[in-house]
């Protein structure tokens, strides 16, 4: 079974989790970052080369300061404690978000990760970091309107090609397969330009708990899935 290249992963639910057990909300999230430990080393042994995580999204600002506060603080632990293990696995990290407004020491981190792992080729890790698609779409317009402005494109040359090359994911393959967590059944602003054609999976079962057997299962279902990509028959399949 081929899996797919790219997977992208909403990972929702470390509340809940955290809810069950009792457990103040941090707990879910410290959960939730062994459980992207783990994932990044079951997708690397897939053979998965893009995982793309939705580690933080432009609207996690509205949920109270001190859960933002810990989300920034488990950020930054990821990267300090990860980091070294990421690139002596062959981990290649990228970073999508707006990075403008984010505290310098963040921002510094998630240079330091990109620069650091930039030549590194087993599995692309890109996380999404005050990250927003409308955010991403919007900034995308953004720069193409300044280069219709300055004269070095004109609009009859905007196309699908033009407007992908301005998002965040300009390098970046479309995800194949978008997996969510915790029963949820929504794109939530996530990739929504890029998962035009992605297949979906949903599992009841929330991020902390998410396993590399839940990841096999997912692989399963899309092994499963015919793309037709809007035609009539699956992608070189001749009929
Ligand atoms: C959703 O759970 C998860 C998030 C908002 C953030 C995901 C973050 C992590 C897995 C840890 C941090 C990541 C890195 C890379 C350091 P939720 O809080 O919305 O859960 P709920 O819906 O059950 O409340």
């Amino acid at each position: 079974m081929t899996p797919p290249a790219h997977v992208a992963i909403i990972m929702d639910g470390n509340g809940r989790w955290a809810k069950a057990r009792g457990l103040p909300r941090l707990a879910g999230h410290k959960a939730g970052v062994e459980a992207l430990r783990k994932t990044v080393r079951a997708a690397s042994a897939q053979g998965i080369r893009w995982l793309t995580v939705y580690a933080f999204s432009s609207e996690n600002w509205s949920r109270p300061k001190s859960e933002v506060s810990d989300l920034m603080g488990l950020l930054k632990l990821f990267i300090r404690r990860d980091l070294a293990e990421l690139h002596q696995n062959g981990v290649r990290v990228r970073i999508v978000g707006d990075r403008v407004g984010l505290k310098p020491d963040i921002a510094a981190l998630l240079d330091e990760a990109e620069t650091l792992t930039a030549g590194n080729v087993a599995i692309n890790l890109v996380i999404a970091f005050n990250y927003g698609s409308r955010d991403e779409i919007v900034r995308a317009v953004r720069k193409i309107a300044e280069q219709a402005v300055a004269g070095q494109i004109a609009p009859n040359e905007i196309s699908a090609e033009t407007f992908a090359a301005a998002l965040d994911t300009s390098d970046i393959p479309d995800p194949d397969l978008v997996i969510r967590t915790s029963g949820e059944m929504r794109l939530s602003n996530f990739l929504l330009w890029q998962a035009a054609y992605s297949e979906f999976v949903f599992m009841p079962c929330y991020w902390p708990d998410f396993t590399s057997e839940h990841l096999a299962e997912a692989l399963e279902q899309f092994a499963a899935r015919e793309r037709r990509f809007g035609g009539l028959a699956a992608r070189g399949v001749a009929s």
